[in-house]
């Protein structure tokens, strides 16, 4: 399925590019991935998936409201509860240290550090998880009080400011509560708590869709500033394909499942391969008429001028 991805870019790994963080070392590969909900009858939810996600990559996973998406995504980091059951398959993660991380292999431990340091996530509907007896800035510094117990007070308190300015946010927001912030303010202070351990990958899963479309799309632009900041790869999640055009490099399309289609976001858009996609693509109307409508990407992004 990969066979015409070109990389806009080859860069030494090590050293991520701060203007275009899209390269060609494989961040995270999963191979032969399956889930199973265990109940009665039994549900198939992630069938055999097997994908290369690049460094600096936003990959983005489209599908109809069942096909998997979330499994795949809680699978990726074992955030999966029972009855969910990984019956078949591995994902490894390279990290930049040069270490391969078997996720399937690690204790709790492990993954407790995993977890923020390599690899955060956005949940769906996450600017309504924020806690509304605590301000946002003390939320904030959880997450450094818990992963970073050496850092000083001092420390945090810079780290708070610096995340809240970088998101849009603000640092003179940091004594806010979540009800005196919009949808689209409480989802980039998410956004900020996502980002605060630098972490290699972010899993967004559907972290606009609640938003209006003008808040969306400021909040998409602000995640593709800093992904060329800071050079971590994303993972993409919507039903909205439309909006993946615009923000990804590559897109999977998942269907009962399984990975029917992956291919750049132009090559998607201009010549789909499965049925599935174009029945997906042609539920758009906005795609679907004047060609125009999609801006289209080339790896180098255009969006953060
Ligand atoms: N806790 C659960 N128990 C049983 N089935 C589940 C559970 N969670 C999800 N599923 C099923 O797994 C499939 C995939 O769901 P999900 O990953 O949430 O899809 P998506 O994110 O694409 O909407 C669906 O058929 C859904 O009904
Ligand atoms: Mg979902």
């Amino acid at each position: 399925m990969e066979g015409g991805y070109e990389p806009a870019l080859h860069v030494e790994p090590e050293r991520p590019p701060v203007n275009d963080a899209l390269t060609d070392a494989p961040l995270l590969t999963v191979s032969g991935y399956s889930i199973v909900y265990d109940v009665e009858p039994p549900v198939q939810a992630v069938r055999d998936v097997t994908l290369t996600l690049h460094r600096g990559e936003i990959l983005g996973l489209a599908g109809e409201s069942g096909s998997g998406k979330t499994t795949l995504a809680y699978g990726i980091q074992r955030l999966l509860r029972p009855p969910a059951v990984i019956t078949a398959g591995s994902v490894v993660f390279h990290d930049e240290d040069g270490t391969h991380v078997d996720i399937n292999a690690l204790d709790v431990k492990a993954l407790q550090r995993f977890r923020w340091d390599k690899v955060s996530m956005v949940f769906q509907g996450a600017m309504n998880a924020l806690n509304p007896v605590a301000d946002i800035g003390s939320q904030l510094e959880d997450v450094f009080t818990v992963h970073r117990p050496g850092m000083r007070r001092r420390e945090r308190k810079a780290a708070i400011a610096e995340l809240l300015d970088l998101v849009g946010v603000g640092s003179e927001r940091a004594r806010s509560y979540a009800h005196e912030l919009s949808g689209g303010m409480r989802q980039r202070v998410m956004i900020a708590m996502a980002l605060a351990l630098r972490p290699q990958l972010m899993v967004m899963d559907e972290p606009t869709t609640a938003l209006d479309v003008l808040v969306q799309r400021e909040i998409l632009q602000k995640i593709s500033e800093l992904r060329h900041q800071f050079g971590f790869s994303v993972i993409f999640i919507t039903h909205d394909l439309p909006l993946l055009l615009e923000i990804s490099d590559r897109i999977a399309v998942m269907k009962d499942g399984a990975i029917v289609e992956l291919a750049t976001a132009e090559d998607l858009y201009r010549s789909p391969q499965h049925p599935y996609t174009r029945r997906l693509l042609s539920s758009f109307p906005s795609l679907t008429g004047a060609r125009g409508a999609y801006a289209g990407r080339t790896g180098s992004s255009q969006e953060n001028a």
